[in-house]
């Protein structure tokens, strides 16, 4: 699972294509954390999406009535989140920010991480852990939408077993959920991913 990846250059990729062509692109809310937010009775709060890129998960948070935060390490994906969302009408916070050193002070309900956290360098995987766990309030969740070690393609991200996921983050969060799914998206074959509920 821990195979060194390349990664694009997150930047430049934002800058030079459209966001509608990205493998990850989907307009609609994840079906994984729209069947979690039901699960749970989840319907009003604050919400920081992680990694946000196109910022469609955002966007369909705020249209739940979220108050959202998405954020991204490429300030081109936030400007042109934010545009998106403008014409839209929605009422979202965007920043540009790192993850793995984040400057965000506040606390949120809860975190959405589609793609993400699959996408670290594994040595820094803790540092994310300590992070995240900063950003939440007390027995607030993380949503973690990533790879399964099921997925046989060569290319692409980290991938992850269940056992996996609990060793990274139990130290500070309890994992309740761990479910097989897909990463829906523009791929012919959907990626198969993981959907993990983890509270703090
Ligand atoms: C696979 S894409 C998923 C985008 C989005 N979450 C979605 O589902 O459409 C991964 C995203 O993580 C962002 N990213 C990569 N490293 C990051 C970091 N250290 N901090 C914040 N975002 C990061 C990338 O710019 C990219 O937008």
């Amino acid at each position: 699972m821990n195979t060194e990846r390349e990664f694009p250059n997150w930047e430049q990729l934002y800058q030079e294509k459209p966001v509608e062509t990205m493998p990850w692109f989907n307009p609609e809310i994840d079906p994984d954390l729209d069947r979690a937010l039901t699960k749970l009775n989840l319907q009003s709060g604050t919400a920081l999406d992680i990694g946000t890129g196109p910022g469609t998960q955002a966007m369909a948070l705020a249209l739940l009535g979220f108050k959202v935060t998405g954020t991204d390490l490429s300030a081109a994906a936030v400007n042109k989140a934010e545009t998106k969302a403008k014409e839209k009408g929605l009422d979202i916070i965007w920043k540009q920010d790192d993850i793995l050193n984040s400057k965000l002070e506040e606390k949120f309900d809860f975190v959405f991480d589609r793609g993400c956290f699959h996408v670290l360098p594994p040595e820094q995987r803790q540092d994310y852990v300590l992070v995240v766990d900063r950003l939440i309030n007390p027995n607030g969740y993380l949503f973690l939408k990533c790879f399964s070690h099921k997925e046989t393609r060569e290319a692409g991200l980290y991938r992850f077993t269940q056992e996996e996921i609990k060793e990274i983050f139990s130290s500070k969060f309890t994992v309740c959920d761990v479910q097989e799914t897909v990463y829906h998206g523009t791929l012919e074959q959907l990626p198969l991913a993981l959907f993990c509920i983890l509270q703090k």
